[in-house]
């Protein structure tokens, strides 16, 4: 039985008084909930997070770290430095840093890499856009996308890691996928798990994100192979993530 996992990604949207006031809201509504719950927040934030969330079951996640182990790489920050500030979990890949900041495949693949070399659990997202959705191309994006990591780091690697399904075309948009679309996309992503290792597969904990909300939260992650979500503007408010928190 895979743990449902809900995870925030608060993106580019924090202050001071507000990591306070979300992190706290956050820790105070946990008592009845079941889920691993992460929360994935800028990088200037992290200590303050992780100093607010010590022994809680709040864990704290950044939203991206560089290639390299370490050097002159201006602004940049190391996947070394993260696992320093006692923060367990990165995203990787996401479809912003894919389509904004020019992250390949390669590149994905690479910081999937350097984050478990780091004793780093990645949250590897992985989805198509809209036009390669209408094309009848998602499984071959959303298999290239896999498979790019599966070569690079091994399949035994993904006992480490978390994938996350975020259609390109339901982030920020208000349009969720449908329960089947979306169970349909993450049995596939399992299969290409299991071409590789079925054991590994069954286990892979595999999220949703786009659009999910505290209406939809619950048909989504009661899919089979739903196993909870990946969070964006219904992250920014303790209720709203502690409703979808508790519908895992
Ligand atoms: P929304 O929940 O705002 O659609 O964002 C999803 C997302 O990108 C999480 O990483």
């Amino acid at each position: 039985m895979r743990e449902v996992i809900v995870a925030g990604n608060w993106k580019m949207n924090a202050t001071k008084e507000m990591t306070n006031t979300l992190v706290m809201g956050v820790l105070n509504g946990l008592s009845d909930v079941n889920a691993k719950v992460i929360a994935c927040v800028p990088f200037p934030y992290l200590s303050q997070a992780v100093a607010l969330t010590t022994h809680s079951q709040l864990n704290i996640g950044a939203q991206n770290l560089n290639t390299n182990e370490s050097g002159a790489f201006t602004g940049e920050v190391s996947a070394e430095m993260i696992k320093d500030l006692d923060v367990q979990y990165v995203i990787v890949g996401h479809s912003e840093r894919r389509s904004l900041y020019g992250e390949t495949d390669k590149i994905v693949a690479e910081k999937i890499e350097i984050a478990i070399n780091n004793g780093l659990t990645p949250l590897f997202c992985v989805g198509e856009l809209l036009s390669e959705r209408e094309e009848g191309n998602t499984e071959a994006v959303v298999g290239r996308q896999v498979r790019a990591v599966i070569d690079r780091v091994g399949i035994e690697a993904f006992r480490d890691i978390i994938v996350a399904y975020e259609p390109v075309w339901a982030i920020g948009t208000g349009v969720t996928a449908t329960p089947e679309q979306a169970q349909e996309t993450h049995a596939f992503i399992r299969s290409v798990l299991a071409d590789n290792d079925n054991d590994i597969a069954q286990s892979t904990p595999i999220l949703y994100g786009g659009s999910m909300n505290p209406i939809n939260a619950e048909e989504l992650i009661g899919c089979k192979d739903i196993d909870g979500g990946l969070i964006g503007g219904a992250s920014l408010k303790a209720d709203s993530f502690l409703q979808i928190c508790r519908a895992g």
